[in-house]
């Protein structure tokens, strides 16, 4: 029996710069998929797979995610004293439970790596959740819950994979497979933003990891790697001497919203699926013409 994964660290230190100007004053995880920011699925997602404690590893300039897991009493006696009960419900289903979000600082942009390692004080000695919010992962179950009943058959860590082609190996981490069973691929070996000719495969890690404490110690002493950078994989290499690391292949679909096309196409996405504008959304898309959808089919 493995121990549940009640924690989940969540990076949201980033810059944005991809984003500028809308990120000069809102963090890139505030910018809104449909009506919601993206931080808000990720957080969802967490939930679902059990989470019950998120630990935000922010920056300066990131106030704003902290104000959004918060209650916000003035507007929301201003939707009482004006009746509107729905939009009030919508703000308590997204409320977190008091003391169910914890928040800390990078306080250098040191690498992925060292954002991880500033949470070790608020993990403490458990096996927990790291979420990348700029990958927004679309399925039923959650990628996470997908991962933890790999955890809970395999224990040790898991980390979630998707295929590339070989053109894009050198923006991830990749990994080479061994044994795979129904709930999992065993990972034999990881490197961070290989070249090409260097890459194990074509499978990345895809922003979703469950992770034995142990991590913490050899991040402390992990030396900067690709890009100059304290890299999580590469602390995790240093952990795969001693523990197993399984794969779970994520079947749903990803938007990197940390890059402008995957966010615009996040929001049609999960404005197509919306109920309440569906219908209004699609009738906006017509008035582009058949040329437009006809660049999109062919
Ligand atoms: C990070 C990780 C990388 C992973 C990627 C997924 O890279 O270091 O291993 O494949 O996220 O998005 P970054 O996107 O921060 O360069």
């Amino acid at each position: 029996m493995v121990n549940r994964i009640r924690k989940a660290v969540m990076p949201v230190a980033g810059l944005g710069t991809r984003f500028l100007p809308a990120t000069k004053a809102v963090p890139k995880e505030m910018l809104t998929i449909v009506d919601r920011p993206v931080i808000q699925y990720v957080v969802d997602e967490a939930k679902e797979a059990g989470i019950e404690h998120i630990v935000f590893v922010t920056g300066r300039g990131k106030s704003t995610i902290e104000d959004h897991f918060d209650i916000q009493p003035e507007l929301e006696e201003t939707l009482k004293s004006r009746g509107k009960n729905a939009e009030l419900e919508i703000l308590a289903a997204d409320l977190p439970p008091a003391g169910g979000v914890s928040f800390t600082r990078q306080q250098a942009p040191l690498g992925l790596g060292h954002a991880i390692w500033c949470a070790r004080e608020i993990v403490g000695d458990e096996a927990f959740a790291v979420l990348l919010p700029d990958m927004l992962m679309r399925s039923k179950p959650g990628c996470l819950s997908q991962m933890v009943s790999a955890y809970e058959k395999h224990g040790g860590n898991v980390i979630a994979l998707e295929e590339t082609v070989p053109e894009m190996v050198h923006k991830y981490g990749i990994v080479a497979l061994g044994a795979e069973d129904e709930t999992g691929v065993e990972i034999t070996g990881m490197v961070e933003k290989p070249k090409k000719e260097d890459a194990p495969s074509n499978f990345y890690i895809s922003g979703r990891y469950i992770l034995q404490p142990e991590i913490f110690s050899l991040l402390e002493k992990t030396t900067p790697g690709a890009g100059g950078e304290i890299q999580l994989t590469d602390g995790m290499k240093a952990l795969a001497e001693t523990q197993r690391f399984t794969g779970v292949r994520f079947t749903g679909t990803t938007f990197d919203c940390g890059a402008k096309a995957g966010f615009l196409a996040a929001n049609v996405a999960f404005g197509m699926e919306r109920e309440d504008i569906a219908d209004d959304f699609k009738a906006e898309l017509k008035k582009l013409g058949p040329d437009w959808l006809k660049g999109l089919v062919s």
